[in-house]
């Protein structure tokens, strides 16, 4: 087991974590308001965009490969070194539904 130093850019928060964690579960114990919701790889709730390091995260089935090169579903990304971490950055494609969803003032529209 190895322990990594996770830090949060922007807020100043730093956590450890060893490669048999998931990152938001050692957030959970540590306090940090990291957001989530089913736990289990599917909402991207949880999402971080990887500025450093590298993650493993084979059940993180919201992502594609292709986003899980970039983003970690915290919930379910496991260390595999120090990390930078931008908390509360969502793939391009959900940030896409995000504005199509709303309705220019700020509301969600009803579809
Ligand atoms: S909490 Fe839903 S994907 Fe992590």
């Amino acid at each position: 087991m190895t322990a990594y130093t996770i830090e949060f850019v922007g807020t100043g928060e730093t956590i450890t974590c060893t490669d048999k964690e998931t990152i938001l579960s050692r957030c959970l114990e540590e306090g940090i308001a990291q957001e989530y919701s089913c736990r289990v790889g599917m909402c991207l709730a949880c999402s971080a965009e990887i500025l450093e390091g590298d993650v493993t995260q084979p059940a993180a089935r919201g992502l594609t490969d292709q986003e899980a090169e970039n983003y970690a579903l915290t919930c379910m990304a496991r260390p595999q070194s120090d990390l930078k971490l931008d908390r509360g950055k969502y793939p391009p494609s959900i940030e896409a539904d995000i504005e199509a969803d709303t309705a220019g003032d700020g509301a969600v529209a009803d579809d």
